[in-house]
């Protein structure tokens, strides 16, 4: 354990982009301010203005398993990667009710997915989504392939690369851009503050303050 004049380093694992953007004023309602802006700077690890917090750098996905290893105390995650990931050996005690959108079914305006499900067909879905699809069409009775995508899931139906996606949409803009739309909501998603069960026990003189600061900014 890291400890800065006797006083555990909290670690917190966040995501560049959205995530952090929209997480930077809880904290600093928090009274933690990063030194330095991860969108200008190469640093993975950001010291802040309380010395026993630091700030990590990771991949939307790679939060929950930085926090469920322990290698980060706390993180900040969307539902949908959490869900994807499992959330095993992790707290969720938050909502902090940031980076709001739906996981939704789509497929291209002229396609009639009722139809097709009516029909028992056999549809491909392109998705970085895969755990949480494979449950959402099982529970359906669907019959699907998925194809494992890394981003741009609009692009796979206009190229013929799958029938349908499982994808976010926030505004519209993008699924009408590429003249999409959703068909089906699976979940409504929001970011959540994340914690690792274990630290939170080993911790929680330091961690505790943090949550009740995050749930007082949140309020
Ligand atoms: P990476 O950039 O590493 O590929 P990513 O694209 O998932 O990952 P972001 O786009 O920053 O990373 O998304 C992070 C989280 O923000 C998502 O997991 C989701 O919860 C939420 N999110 C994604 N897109 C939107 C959106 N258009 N509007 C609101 N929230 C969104
Ligand atoms: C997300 C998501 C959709 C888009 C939906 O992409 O994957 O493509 O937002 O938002 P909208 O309904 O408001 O258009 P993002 O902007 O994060 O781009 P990327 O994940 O492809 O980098």
């Amino acid at each position: 354990m890291l400890f800065f004049r006797g006083l555990p380093v909290i670690t917190l694992a966040l995501s560049k982009g959205r995530i952090y953007d929209q997480t930077a004023p809880l904290l600093d309602a928090a009274g933690v301010t990063a030194r330095d802006d991860p969108a200008t700077s190469r640093k993975l690890i950001l010291a802040t203005t309380r010395p026993d917090v630091r700030l990590i750098i990771v991949r939307a996905a790679d939060v929950p398993t930085y926090v469920q290893y322990g290698a980060a105390d706390l993180g900040v995650a969307g539902k949908d990667t959490l869900d994807e990931h499992g959330g095993q050996g992790l707290y969720q005690p938050i909502d902090l009710q940031i980076a709001r959108c739906r996981l939704v079914v789509a497929v291209p305006e002229g396609f009639d997915y009722q139809r097709a499900v009516r029909q028992g067909a056999r549809l491909r879905v392109a998705t970085k989504y895969a755990r949480t699809a494979r449950e959402h069409f099982a529970a359906k009775g669907v019959h699907v392939d998925l194809i494992k995508l890394y981003g741009s899931m609009e692009l796979a139906p206009l190229t013929g690369l799958a029938d349908a996606i499982v994808d976010l949409v926030d505004t519209g803009n993008t699924l009408r851009a590429n003249r999409l739309k959703a068909v089906e909501e699976i979940a409504p998603v929001s970011a959540r503050l994340i914690v690792n069960q274990a630290a939170l026990r080993v911790k929680r003189a330091a961690i505790q303050p943090l949550l009740d600061a995050f749930a007082r900014a949140v309020s």
